[in-house]
């Protein structure tokens, strides 16, 4: 099954091309089509470049993935590196891997010779349904996740989803949180596929997976086309998609960035608070509180963490860049499918909420 999803924003209108099988053709077609071109390979993923014909012929770079790649230290490393190897305005960065390097690929594409163009490969669950889409890129501070960083959109998001077959569990659920995340904000009938679809997913049926990945493209191409630089207050704001990320990230930076916690699992946390908050607000009901609560216990998504009360994850939520003003917009929910943004919330009424 091949899929193609056009986005057209801030004047670029770049391709997002799912096919099962695809990566090594595509590669090649690549390399054939551009006369400078710099590989940054996630080292896990190495297997998938080496079968490229004449691979040692190419300019590439290995890199061990994690958070903390997305770092001022790596960000420097890698900029000087690919400047070392010769780079004009028209070569072209190729990232292949996961939703970490992608994010660092971005910042770098965009800021080398101030802008280069830039092919993700994504290589991850969460990498394909969500952290490839959309030109957000950046890195992380001990002050937050994602502070520094810029909208630069690829030109080109090339998806094959048998890259996951050696994607570990943990990091497959990881994914299917984001997945879920856009099921829950925007499309009741899609989270009542995902109950029925989940299992072949995770046993990587990729017919099924390919349209799990095609429809949360579509469902984020819907905000980030409307509202690319985050400036709508409104339902349409490209802010819904941070459904469950202030207490996620929140956790994540407590955490220091270390693997206690996938990006999926703290989102996870995060969206079932949003979700509390939004049954005590009177917004959710408690059938469709539950309905989501189930769906993440029956997948093995955590809904808990020791710390999600400590008071140092409510002095990080302060600081996030999405609050103004020292007062916090939350994403909440009036059903399953339809999230809004509700501005100006007082966290220490939030505090209490969610406590009891
Ligand atoms: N820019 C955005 O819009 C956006 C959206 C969502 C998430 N994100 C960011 O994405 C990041 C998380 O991305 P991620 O979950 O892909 O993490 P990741 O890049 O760290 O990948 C997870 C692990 O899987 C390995 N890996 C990658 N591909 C593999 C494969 N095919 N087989 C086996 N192992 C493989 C990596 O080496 C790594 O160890 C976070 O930093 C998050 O903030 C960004
Ligand atoms: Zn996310």
């Amino acid at each position: 099954m091949n899929k193609k999803i056009i986005l057209n924003i801030s004047e670029k209108k770049y391709s997002v091309e799912i096919e099962v099988n695809s990566i090594k053709k595509k590669i090649d077609k690549l390399i054939k089509s551009n006369n400078n071109v710099i590989f940054l390979i996630d080292k896990k993923v190495f297997n998938f470049f080496e079968k490229v014909k004449n691979y040692k012929k190419q300019k590439y770079i290995t890199i061990s993935c994690s958070e903390t790649i997305k770092s001022f230290q790596d960000y420097s490393k890698l900029s000087n590196k690919i400047l070392s190897m010769g780079v004009d305005r028209k070569s072209v960065l190729i990232a292949i891997g996961g939703g970490t390097l992608g994010d660092l690929a971005g910042f770098i594409a965009s800021t080398l010779l101030r802008g280069v163009d830039l092919v993700l490969i994504p290589t991850t669950l969460l990498s394909q349904v969500d952290s490839s889409i959309g030109g957000k890129n950046g890195i992380n501070t001990k002050y937050g996740k994602n502070l520094i960083g810029t909208f630069y959109q690829p030109a080109k998001v090339l998806i094959d989803p048998s890259t996951l077959s050696s994607l570990p569990r943990r990091e497959f659920l990881s994914g299917y949180a984001e997945i879920v995340k856009h099921a829950i904000i925007n499309d009741q009938k899609f989270f009542n596929w995902l109950n029925v679809n989940s299992k072949k997913i995770f046993n990587l049926n990729y017919k099924i997976i390919s349209e799990a990945i095609y429809k949360s493209v579509s469902i984020k191409k819907e905000y980030v086309v409307k509202d690319e630089k985050e400036k709508l207050k409104n339902k349409y704001s490209r802010a819904i998609l941070n459904f469950g990320h202030t207490f996620g990230h929140a956790l994540e930076t407590f955490y220091n960035y270390d693997k206690t916690l996938t990006h999926g699992e703290a989102i996870s946390i995060g969206m079932i608070i949003a979700s509390k908050i939004s049954h005590k607000l009177k917004y959710l009901s408690f059938e469709d509180f539950t309905k989501i609560k189930n769906h993440f216990i029956a997948h093995g998504l955590p809904i808990t963490n020791k710390e999600m009360y400590n008071k140092k994850i409510f002095e990080i939520i302060y600081r996030d860049k999405k609050n103004i003003d020292n007062k916090v917009n939350l994403i909440l929910l009036k059903n399953v499918g339809n999230a809004f943004l509700k501005p100006n919330i007082n966290l220490d009424k939030i505090k209490k909420l969610i406590k009891n």
